[in-house]
């Protein structure tokens, strides 16, 4: 692949080199919890500083794993469904699932599609829009016949109330049967990114998340006409005994629930 400068992305747009940077770090060690080298191959092909991101670790592999699986779920039941990926950032999520049957819709900013097209491979079955994810026009480009699943990976904590619940509101009415993944945060870790900045480096502080959800607050979802049942994703088994431990247990004692970050599906009715 051609090395191309990455350094003029910014803000939110910023934030798709790290959660790269985080999944390739991980799918390039022998004991990675990933599987991904087009990951690894497309980071290096992009001339950016990934230092300034400070330590990696593998909670953004572990997310990506989630995702995967509950895709892997609906795309066994629908298998010509179409997936529909808002903010996919630079994710190679198609070609670690890719069936040969399903379809694949993009949708991004203008700067991060750029890249994505002149960087990966092509497929008939992959298509881009260079548009917000609140420009609901992207709707219209979706063929909700085989089955529709739409997916928000680290896109919803960096977003206004009001608008989050607007977009999954409008997706539970075009596309009944459908469904949506999306992660979110705890209110602390929202309070403290707003209040105090989560500094990752000396040079580096990720964006403010305004918006945290977690399971113990489902019920503000299911009141939404066109939400027909919403639960939280089962963590993965990570790497290290101790850590992996400790998350299992975190991720599956109810009392913890607003501790945590979840990994959420809706079932639109
Ligand atoms: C944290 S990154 C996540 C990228 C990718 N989903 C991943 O997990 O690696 C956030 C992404 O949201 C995109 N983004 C921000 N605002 C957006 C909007 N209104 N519509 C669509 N994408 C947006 C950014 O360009 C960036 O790619």
């Amino acid at each position: 692949m051609p090395v191309i400068d990455a350094r003029h992305l910014t803000a939110i747009s910023e934030t798709a080199l790290l959660t790269l940077h985080q999944r390739a770090a991980e799918a390039a060690r022998p004991d990675g919890i990933i599987e991904d080298p087009l990951a690894i191959a497309l980071r290096d092909s992009l001339g950016y500083d990934y230092r300034h991101f400070g330590r990696t670790h593998q909670a953004t592999a572990l997310r990506a794993v989630a995702f995967d699986n509950a895709t892997g779920r609906y795309l066994q039941m629908q298998p010509r469904a179409t997936v529909v990926a808002l903010a996919e950032g630079l994710q190679t999520s198609f070609w670690r699932l890719d069936n040969g049957e399903m379809n694949w819709l993009s949708v991004d900013l203008e700067p991060i599609v750029r890249l994505r097209q002149q960087l990966l491979p092509p497929s008939d079955r992959l298509r881009h829009l260079a548009q917000s994810a609140f420009d609901y026009s992207w709707m219209d480009q979706v063929d909700p016949a085989n089955g529709v699943l739409i997916t928000a990976e680290g896109l919803f904590q960096y977003l206004k109330r009001d608008a989050v619940l607007d977009l999954i509101a409008t997706c539970a009415a075009r596309f009944p049967g459908g469904q949506l993944i999306f992660d979110s945060v705890p209110r602390f870790l929202s309070w403290y990114s707003q209040r105090r900045g989560i500094k990752l480096s000396k040079e580096y502080t990720a964006p403010p998340m305004p918006f945290s959800l977690t399971a113990d607050r489902y019920d503000e979802l299911r009141a939404i006409r066109g939400i027909r049942a919403v639960h939280e994703l089962e963590m993965p088994a990570g790497r290290g005994k101790v850590l992996s431990r400790a998350a299992a247990l975190v991720y599956r004692t109810r009392s913890l629930q607003r501790f945590r970050a979840p990994t959420n599906v809706i079932e639109f009715g």
